[in-house]
């Protein structure tokens, strides 16, 4: 369309790449749909650090009103984004942080209690006793370290729990499965693996299928999203034994990044609450997404209508105008 635009926000994604990723952009594009006066810009920065910074001098180049940033790594980011908060230009950081408190606004879950309630989860199915193997999230992110620190904070207490090796989660194309196998048969046995995100859990899965393990090591995954192959279908189909469910925060980043444009009051930290899902609960968080699922696909015909009924509405005004002119 051709109406003008008040506010222009930049959105600095770490990558586009998964259904995760994917997930957030979706939320924020639905919740940007009842905001027509609001220009999007997103750049995926394709997990590289040094792309992500490029790409924030280029929103300031094309004169943000707002930055929402979701960094690659926390220590390569934060100066380009302390950069912008200097200049004025409002920051909401979310889900991975920065290292650094220059800020608007952050959105996302904990971390560290992501990390803890799977390592709770872990001491309940390793009934206090076992070997571990974690695969962690791209190096150097707030959401690996955080969530290692509260996975390990969890068993520390049980010295018949041991984290036997934390491998590099498997991205830009560097895969763990070698490594996995390796410690899959050798001494000592692992009963237990820690995946900080489910797609990672999935390939740990296949690697322990090929080795005949399957059901003797017991998967914990992050994430939990809805859909064919993603976490709440791997829990439900035992694949998993357990996922920690880690919400975007794409459409709070969005409703805040409004708050801030509009000059109404908005929270500086805002926490978004995480959920275990094991076999206990996750057929009622399937329903639920179904349910969910409907509602947004309703909501989408709806504005659908009203865009459609808008234009009919300018193009009469028009053809009004026309005659009433000549
Ligand atoms: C951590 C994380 C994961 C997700 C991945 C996608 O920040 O959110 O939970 O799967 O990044 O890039």
């Amino acid at each position: 369309t051709t109406q003008k635009k008040t506010f222009r926000i930049g959105f600095s994604q770490r990558t586009q790449a998964d259904t995760w990723r994917k997930t957030m952009l979706e939320s924020m594009n639905r919740e940007l749909s009842f905001s027509p006066d609001v220009e999007f810009i997103v750049k995926d920065a394709q997990g590289q650090s040094n792309k992500q910074v490029q790409q924030i001098q280029e929103l300031i180049d094309q004169e943000i009103d707002l930055l929402i940033v979701s960094p690659n790594a926390a220590q390569p980011i934060t100066p380009i984004v302390e950069k912008v908060y200097q200049q004025g230009i409002p920051v909401i950081v979310v889900d991975r942080r920065t290292a650094s408190d220059q800020y608007t606004a952050y959105v996302g879950a904990n971390n560290v209690e992501v990390g803890r309630t799977a390592g709770v989860y872990a001491r309940a199915l390793l009934k206090s006793a076992g070997n571990v193997v974690e695969i962690g999230e791209s190096p150097g992110s707030s959401a690996d370290n955080d969530r290692h620190r509260g996975f390990v904070d969890a068993i520390r207490p049980f010295p018949g729990i041991r984290l036997v090796k934390k491998l590099e989660g498997d991205w830009d194309k560097r895969s763990f499965a070698a490594e996995l196998t390796r410690l899959l048969t050798t001494t000592p046995a692992i009963q237990l693996i820690f995946a900080q995100n489910d797609r990672t859990a999935l390939k740990a899965h296949a690697v322990c299928k090929q080795l005949g393990l399957e059901g003797r090591v017991k998967i914990i995954g992050v994430d939990g999203l809805p859909g064919a192959n993603e976490g709440i279908d791997l829990v439900n189909r035992g694949i998993l034994d357990a996922t920690v469910l880690y919400p975007t925060g794409g459409k709070e980043a969005v409703r805040t990044a409004l708050a801030i444009l509009q000059k109404q009051p908005f929270r500086r930290e805002n926490r978004l609450p995480i959920t275990l899902i094991d076999s206990s609960n996750v057929r009622i968080m399937k329903l639920q997404n179904e349910k969910v699922i409907e509602q947004q696909a309703d909501i989408e015909k709806q504005s659908q209508r009203i865009n459609d009924l808008t234009r009919t509405y300018a193009s009469q005004k028009n053809t009004l105008y026309i005659t009433l002119g000549s």
